[in-house]
């Protein structure tokens, strides 16, 4: 399964194709290095060490071809970031992206020159909303809201909604009904 998610990265798309996206991954079977992941989360997300799997995201900055600093290459690990969270949950797996870490001393201990931090990534097996009293959960953990589409896509000028985002919005997919599986990785269990 982990294959699938990072066949899913790789295929996303790029500025020049330039594919900047690179990963760190830890699992349960590699004890020491999975602590040694962990070890990076904000104590906040301390909820994250139950995490099966750990991924630490990087992207480089420059571009190998002209050696300019990339706009987008930041914005190009994020397509693929999302790539892996739609095939992971597409799977069934539980994925938490995470900006909560040390970032500096994570690149300056695990990444080469040129490359900057990303995120980290909790994946594992989602599980209810109940059962999460195992780990310590995030705040918020159960319920899931998004700003209306209104507020968000606009015509003629800024602010003005354009007329199909003002209906009614759709309610938050839940797995549970049948919809896409979002649920994200607060809901990950230990097994
Ligand atoms: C780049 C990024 C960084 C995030 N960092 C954290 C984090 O440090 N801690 C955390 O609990 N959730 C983090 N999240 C998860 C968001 O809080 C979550 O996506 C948002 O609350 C919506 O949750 P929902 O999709 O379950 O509704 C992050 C998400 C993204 C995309």
């Amino acid at each position: 399964m982990l294959r699938a998610v990072f066949e899913a990265a790789r295929w996303a798309p790029s500025s020049f194709n330039e594919q900047p996206w690179r990963f760190l991954v830890a699992t349960r079977d590699e004890p020491e290095w999975l602590r040694r992941l962990q070890d990076y989360l904000d104590p906040r997300n301390g909820w994250a060490r139950t995490a099966p799997v750990l991924v630490a995201t990087a992207y480089r900055t420059h571009s190998p071809k002209t050696n300019e600093r990339s706009r987008v290459a930041q914005r190009d690990l994020g397509a693929a970031e999302q790539n892996m969270f739609l095939q992971a949950t597409a799977l069934g797996l539980a994925f938490h992206q995470l900006a909560g870490f040390e970032h500096e001393r994570l690149q300056r201990t695990l990444l080469p020159r040129g490359f900057e931090p990303g995120t980290l990534i909790a994946i594992g097996y989602p599980c209810d909303a109940d059962a999460i009293s195992v780990t310590h959960p995030p705040p918020n953990a159960t319920s899931r809201s998004r700003l209306p589409l209104a507020d968000l896509v606009f015509r003629d000028e800024w602010g003005v909604a354009a007329s199909f985002a003002s209906t009614i919005d759709q309610p938050a997919p839940d797995s549970r009904s049948g919809g896409a599986r979002v649920t994200q990785a607060r809901h990950l269990c230990h097994e």
